[in-house]
């Protein structure tokens, strides 16, 4: 939100009469929304507020065609206007119109509508196009992941631009309607509740319909032999699970994390207040890949974190994200925090649950477990730039961050805080500091200090315990230097992300 400067009413009224409104020169919509880590994502002058997506895909080549429509408001008078893509387009209409249209930068489609729009008006965008997604990289990385039997689109910050055509930034959330065409035997998978399939000569159409805010790299597509299970939790939410025919010895680990969904979902929902949508879920496709991604309502988990039994942490990690990091999401990339920290911060709840180790002695885990002179200790989880916005800082340290927050507010403050937060700013976007700002209002406890020391200080913070209090019966003294026992669930933890390259979620050095 930008400060509005103060005008007086004479003035103003001076200005108005000064400039006539038809004076207004249209202007090209800039190409990205500004986000400090990633210049060119997402575009200015207009607002999606729906996506609808309607595809045809071979398992057999990859070939993916077919039309995105994307209904949209100006936010400026637009000369000409940017999307987010990267495959082959064949045609564009802007509100019925043919439009010019150029492919430029690293995933720009550049829209010239046949006349200028107005601010404030509707804008009908149509775009027709084809490609084989996997054959598509950007730096070397595609996010479209390709499997024996079809593919998926899962990554982040960016995973649209292999399937769609968007403005690709979690400040523009929209509602999606997905509608894709694949051979018979073949199951499509995306976001939120089936609306239903029909078959005509050996093709079946599956349609899927998120009616809830959803950022675009939130949105998922997977195609491919799926066992598709539907089923509804005890307080009447939708649960679909879905898992790849080909999942070999890791199938019975992934079902028994993933058939967890409807327990887990209301188990989080004790902290984090009403679940924020209407169907929740996840798929396990047969990919090489070692992350999740929280795609909302419909969770996309790699087999290789079930490849050592059975895993529900990481199932409570990705469903946390539904109210941290979906429902909740960052204003800016650098406000990564805001989804990791917390995320991994319920493992550790979960964890204090399953009587796995508690929250506190996972902190000290971490606290002890990296040296002072390790790399770890310089990323700054509250800004920890684009090329370590998945490193384990930010998930680690981070949740010790959160961990130093309940023992500054006590517990009391912190749950109510916790419960607060995503309900306040339910399908909305925030920074660091705004969280910051909410916490001090709750715990009526000025708290910069404490989010410098562990957010924003590129060293290990001289607070053992994240300020807990000492205990009466801590053991020996001399105990400070030696690293605690690990706790029984950190291994699970870990393994949430064991793949991580890099850190960095688009896999080229930024
Ligand atoms: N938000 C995901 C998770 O922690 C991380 C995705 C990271 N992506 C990657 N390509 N490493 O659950
Ligand atoms: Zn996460």
């Amino acid at each position: 939100m930008r400060k509005r400067l103060i005008v007086s009413a004479a003035s103003a009224l001076a200005l108005l009469l000064a400039v006539p409104a038809s004076a207004a020169t249209p202007s090209p919509g800039a190409a990205g929304v500004g986000d400090p880590y990633y210049p060119t994502y997402g575009n200015g002058g207009y607002d999606v507020s729906h996506y609808d997506i309607r595809l045809k895909y071979q398992p057999a080549t990859d070939l993916l065609e077919g039309t995105t429509t994307i209904l949209a408001t100006a936010t400026q008078d637009l000369s000409r206007f940017n999307l987010d893509f990267v495959l082959d387009v064949q045609q564009v209409l802007v509100n019925g119109r043919a439009a010019r249209f150029a492919s430029t930068g690293e995933a720009e489609l550049e829209i010239t509508p046949d006349r200028p729009i107005a601010k404030g008006s509707p804008v009908t965008v149509v775009v027709r196009y084809s490609g084989v997604p996997g054959e598509v990289e950007r730096d070397g990385y595609s996010a479209w992941l390709r499997t024996p039997d079809g593919g998926v689109a899962a990554n982040e910050p960016v995973a649209a631009w292999w399937w769609f055509p968007s403005n690709d930034h979690p400040t523009d959330k929209a509602t999606f309607d997905v509608s894709v065409l694949v051979p018979d035997g073949t199951q499509v998978i995306s976001n939120g509740l089936s609306t239903g399939q029909s078959s005509r000569a050996g093709w079946t159409r599956y349609n899927w319909r998120q009616t809830k805010p959803q950022a675009t790299y939130l949105a998922t597509l997977a195609i491919g032999r799926f066992d598709v299970r539907t089923d509804t939790t005890p307080s009447g939410l939708p649960v679909i699970t879905a898992y790849s025919k080909d999942l070999g010895e890791n199938d019975g680990a992934a079902r028994a994390s993933v058939e967890r969904t409807g327990e887990l979902v209301d188990w989080l929902s004790g902290y984090f207040g009403e679940y924020p949508f209407t169907s929740v879920g996840g798929y396990v496709p047969n990919v090489p890949t070692g992350y999740a991604l929280e795609t909302q309502t419909q969770i996309f988990y790699s087999p290789a974190q079930f490849a050592r039994g059975a895993n529900t942490s990481v199932v409570v990690h990705e469903l946390a994200h539904q109210w941290y990091g979906d429902s909740v999401s960052v204003q800016r990339w650098s406000d990564i925090w805001l989804n990791e920290g917390f995320a991994r911060y319920s493992q550790w709840l979960w964890s204090e649950h399953e009587n796995e180790g508690t929250a506190q002695e996972i902190a000290d885990y971490v606290y002890s477990y990296y040296p002072a002179n390790d790399a770890f200790w310089t990323v700054k989880p509250g800004d920890p730039g684009a090329d370590h916005q998945f490193s384990s800082a930010v998930y680690d340290r981070g949740a010790v961050a959160v961990q130093a927050l309940r023992n500054t507010v006590g517990d009391e403050k912190f749950f109510q805080i916790l419960k607060g937060w995503p309900t306040e700013r339910r399908y909305g976007n925030a920074t660091v500091q705004q969280f910051q700002a909410y916490a001090e209002r709750i715990s009526g406890k000025k708290l910069g200090d404490l989010f410098t020391t562990w957010l924003f200080t590129p060293s290990k913070p001289a607070v053992p315990s994240a300020g807990a209090p000492a205990k009466a019966a801590a053991g020996p003294a001399s105990a400070a230097a030696a690293l605690p026992q690990e706790p029984r669930s950190w291994k699970k933890i870990q393994e949430t992300n064991s793949l991580h390259d890099n850190g960095s979620g688009h896999g080229h050095g930024r």
